[in-house]
């Protein structure tokens, strides 16, 4: 197992410190990382927001947190109250330019420790929250931001917020989060890509016939409807996690894993990506929306009920809590290997992976009595049985005729690494308290991304294509199906995979 080196003592300030994503993950990777011993004894974790809590009002909501948000056996006492001295609190408006003495006069003796700026909040408060840290002056040139995605909801608002914090810090320190790219088994794309040399010769067009990522979940959009009903499915999934999976499978091998290095590359699958417009939007995008239906039988209500008993004044009916793309990358390594990506809300099951469908053979020299000779295909597992299969033909035992069948090579990664595997945040927030920007946006990424998904959207509205109803607990809209059915294809079943 890799070992845990310890990072420079820090105080690390959360604003939206007692909000849902701090309490469901911040927090608890941070203990993780503390009780394993990666922090120095003096590095303090800050929490601000606008609420009056007192120290220990805060520490007890954190306490219950954790309670709540770690896994059976994680919570422990000894490890729990050293951890819980490091956290403070305190009550600031991040709108108002007034009042933060209070949080210069903490942070005054500290200079010597690196201090970063979590901004776990709405994206509209991103610019103002930049601008009145620097105004109280309390960042310098080592300080680093975080940006909680998303960064924007287009591209001008994205444009927007990466200008009005790019007034008041410098790019190498803006760290803008995709936690799909601290997942292990996402990382792990690299080092099955190119640390096998296995791989890189058939990693084209000339030998894959085409690419499936999928990312499927049971859950619904829980509490957040109102906040769903303004994003949608290819907000929310596809302009960050999914086109980043589809980067990484996807760029030129970089020259080192430096930062710049990689993210030169994701950028320009980015630029290569055929525009979708009005033109062939119908025929190469599905948008869906689940109605009431059931998941491991379970009866659970649709979308438009879920926006009902929340008391929204929303409108969902033109919201896709499901999309599926065929996207095509135009340039040498992938013209015409099309590259299909669906995600959704209230599938089947919970599962991302990645599917790599190589072309057949050539020409095959054996009897139609041995059978089909069925092409490869590897999945790559990122959750859950994290791990990678590679289907191969052999031949049948046995002494009757030559019977060929496809077996699976299967990787496992929890039976050859049998370990807690740390959450995306616990990574994430390390690579950030080290100064290394390689799992994070850059810039030009985010806004590359948008251009490509604006673009949809646009055609989405000129042609006014609404999304199609499918079953909770489905596999999506029968339009989802239709789509690779057009190109003699079909989605694989990630549970048979
Ligand atoms: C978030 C989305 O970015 O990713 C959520 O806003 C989604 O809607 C979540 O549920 C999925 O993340 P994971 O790690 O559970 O696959």
């Amino acid at each position: 197992m890799a070992k845990f080196v310890p990072v420079d003592p820090f105080d690390l300030v959360i604003f939206g410190g007692t909000g849902d994503l701090a309490k469901r993950k911040l927090l608890p990777s941070l203990y993780h990382r503390h009780r394993d011993g990666q922090f120095s004894e003096d590095s303090r974790i800050i929490a601000v927001s606008r609420g009056e809590l007192s120290q220990d009002e805060f520490r007890g909501l954190v306490r219950d947190a954790l309670q709540n948000y770690l896994h059976e056996g994680e919570f422990d006492e000894d490890a729990w109250s050293e951890f819980s001295s490091r956290l403070h609190y305190h009550e600031q408006d991040v709108m108002s330019a007034m009042g933060w003495e209070g949080l210069q006069k903490f942070l005054d003796d500290s200079h010597e420790r690196i201090r970063v700026f979590y901004l776990a909040m709405s994206p509209s408060l991103f610019g103002v929250t930049a601008r009145n840290i620097t105004e109280a002056g309390l960042a310098d040139k080592r300080s680093r931001i975080v940006l909680e995605k998303p960064v924007g909801s287009d591209l001008d608002s994205a444009r927007d917020i990466n200008n009005q914090v790019g007034a008041v810090f410098d790019e190498e320190q803006i760290y803008r989060i995709d936690h799909y790219l601290g997942k292990e088994t996402v990382q792990n794309l690299s080092a099955l890509r190119f640390a096998n040399s296995l791989f890189e010769p058939l990693w084209r067009r000339g030998a894959i016939d085409h690419v499936q990522i999928s990312v499927a979940e049971h859950i619904g959009v829980g509490n957040r409807a109102e906040f769903y009903s303004r994003t949608g499915a290819l907000r929310d999934m596809v302009q960050n996690h999914m086109l980043q999976l589809l980067c990484l499978v996807a760029m030129e091998p970089p020259t080192s894993m430096d930062h710049d290095d990689v993210r030169n590359e994701k950028i320009k699958v980015l630029k290569a990506l055929r525009p979708i417009t009005s033109e062939n939007v119908k025929r190469v995008t599905v948008r869906g929306q689940y109605k009431a239906g059931a998941i491991k039988g379970e009866a659970v209500p649709g979308y438009a009920q879920e926006l009902t008993d929340q008391n929204s004044d929303e409108s969902g009916t033109n919201t896709e809590t499901f999309v599926a793309i065929k996207a095509e990358i135009d340039n040498w390594r992938w013209s015409g290997t099309p590259f299909y990506l669906r995600t959704g809300k209230r599938l089947a099951t919970k599962t991302s992976e990645i599917v790599i469908q190589f072309r057949p053979v050539a020409h095959s020299i054996f009897d139609e009595s041995a059978g089909e000779v069925v092409a490869n295909r590897l999945t790559i597992r990122l959750q859950p049985n994290e791990g990678v299969n590679l289907t191969m033909m052999s031949k049948e035992p046995g002494p009757g005729g030559f019977k060929l069948k496809s077996l699976p090579l299967n990787l496992s990664f929890s039976e050859a690494f049998p370990l807690r595997y740390p959450d995306a945040y616990e990574r994430l927030l390390m690579e950030v308290l080290r100064g290394n920007p390689a799992l994070f946006m850059r810039r030009d990424e985010v806004e590359s991304a948008w251009t490509w998904i604006d673009q949809i959207i646009d055609a989405w509205d000129s042609t006014s294509q609404k999304p199609d109803a499918y079953l909770a607990g489905s596999w999506g809209p029968v339009e989802a199906a239709l789509l690779l059915d057009r190109d003699q294809r079909e989605w694989f079943d990630p549970e048979t995979s």
